[in-house]
């Protein structure tokens, strides 16, 4: 039995990872900005959580900590998106977006690797994206921020002294959870913009109903617990998204991959 911190239990890939490790034995001390949406089943111990403030980060984790001993793994999934045109974002949306994203991300990394280094053991996963590769277009402060973490997921991965504690950067393609509907909308655009949004958010949609159910990103990462080397970055989602266009996209000048992504969304 392993005790797991989990940001994000209330909804999609979070929650479907809480299912499955509470449903293996495992205790999960599962988070949300409002505990009652957390799923009321055994071994799920709710934790109020807020992502765009670092005292309840700092908090939550330390009262948590406090009552579970010690934590075997923390996953960093929690999460939310924005669309419009990145000409017109205001300084407010991308702060929001890099304070969700990567400074509480970063805030939970370090309070997770501080808390496992007097056992030198634990796995943490950050749940970063696909996008942060391929970015998604009119999601400039997302894309921008899963890079970010991405980018600080490795320098950390150069940088740990030999010790049984591993990181995984998990990166999501699409995958159908609850994701759309709370992303926010409201940046202003100017009329040169509006078609192309609106073409592009009818392709995220279909894209995201499409997509495998986010117990396939559940399955990774109970396989991922039990390993003692776990891969240092792993792509899940469908094939074409997963395996192809991230190789693919390897070996293309830049050039020609703003306009595979272009036609991709019908751009
Ligand atoms: N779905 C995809 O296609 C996809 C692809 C790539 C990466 N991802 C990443 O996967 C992670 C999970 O996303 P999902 O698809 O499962 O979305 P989701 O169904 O909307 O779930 C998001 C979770 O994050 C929590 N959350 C949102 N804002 C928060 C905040 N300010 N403070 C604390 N918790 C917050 C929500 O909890 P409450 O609202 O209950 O607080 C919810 O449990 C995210 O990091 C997302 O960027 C998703």
């Amino acid at each position: 039995m392993k005790k797991i911190f989990l940001t994000g239990a209330s909804s999609g890939i979070g929650k479907a990872i809480a299912m499955a490790l509470t449903e293996q034995g495992h205790e999960v001390w599962g988070t949300s900005r409002d505990a009652s949406r957390l799923p009321n089943i055994s071994r799920l111990h709710p934790v109020g959580f807020d992502l765009s403030d670092p005292r309840s980060i700092e908090a939550a984790f330390n009262s948590a900590l406090a009552q579970a001993g010690h934590f075997d793994v923390v996953i960093n999934n929690a999460g939310a998106g924005h669309f419009g045109p990145a000409e017109n974002l205001s300084a407010e949306t991308i702060a929001n977006q890099f304070q969700l994203l990567v400074f509480g991300h970063v805030q939970l990394m370090q309070l997770a690797l501080a808390a496992m280094r007097a056992r030198e053991h634990g796995l943490i996963i950050n749940v970063t994206s696909l996008a942060s590769r391929l970015p998604v277009p009119f999601m400039a402060a997302y894309n921008a921020a899963k890079a970010a973490m991405a980018a600080f997921t490795m320098s950390i991965q150069l940088e740990l002294p030999d010790s049984r504690v591993r990181i995984i950067d998990l990166q999501p393609g699409d995958i159908c959870t609850e994701f759309n509907s709370a992303v926010d909308k409201r940046a202003q655009h100017d009329s040169r913009y509006e078609a192309e949004v609106a073409k592009t958010w009818v392709m995220v949609e279909r894209n995201m109903a499409a997509a495998p159910k986010p117990e396939l990103v559940a399955g990774h990462v109970l396989k991922f617990i039990d390993q003692a080397s776990p891969p240092p970055r792993v792509t899940v989602g469908d094939t074409f998204q997963s395996k192809l266009a991230p190789f693919i996209f390897r070996f293309l000048p830049q050039r020609v991959r703003i306009w595979g992504l272009k036609k991709y969304y019908g751009l």
